[in-house]
């Protein structure tokens, strides 16, 4: 009987680490840019290098990667550490907007499952809105 390959994660699919390093750069540098998303950015800290570290290794285990951001913050969950911001339908638009932008442009070459991420994300987004 034959084996079967097992299935590749979709971390794998994505390109590892360095391809979701490039879209968290490529997200931020767009929240950063263009003023379609002034009222996100201006939510975030001035600095968003903690951010482009931190993002990165969240989508890693999130996604079937290295899992050390979820070892760095045991029992840390998204949608409850973004319950103290206050997320509108608006913003929350504009996040999953600006995410979708950054994975179109860098393009991942398995565009099945860019193609997820982005929803995924973009339903995430979405479900943090609270007004
Ligand atoms: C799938 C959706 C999202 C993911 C995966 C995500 C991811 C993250 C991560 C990893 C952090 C840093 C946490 C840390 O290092 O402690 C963070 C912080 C933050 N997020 Fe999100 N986020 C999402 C959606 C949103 C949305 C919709 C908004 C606002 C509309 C938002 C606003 C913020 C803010 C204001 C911070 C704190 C930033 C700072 O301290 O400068 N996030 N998010």
């Amino acid at each position: 009987m034959a084996t079967q390959a097992p299935a590749k994660s979709p971390y794998d699919r994505l390109g590892g680490i360095d391809t979701l390093r490039r879209i968290t750069d490529r997200f931020y540098d767009l929240m950063d840019a263009d003023p379609a998303y002034a009222e996100l950015r201006a939510m975030h800290a001035p600095d968003l290098a903690p951010m482009r570290e931190s993002l990165p290794g969240f989508l890693s285990g999130w996604s079937g990667g290295p899992r050390d951001w979820f070892e760095a913050h045991p029992g840390k969950c998204m949608m409850s550490m973004h319950k103290p911001f206050p997320i509108t339908r608006e913003t929350a638009t504009q996040w999953a907007d600006c995410m979708s932008r950054a994975i179109a442009d860098v393009s991942p070459e398995d565009s099945e499952i860019a193609a997820g991420l982005s929803e995924v994300l973009g339903q995430m987004a979405k479900g943090m809105a609270r007004t």
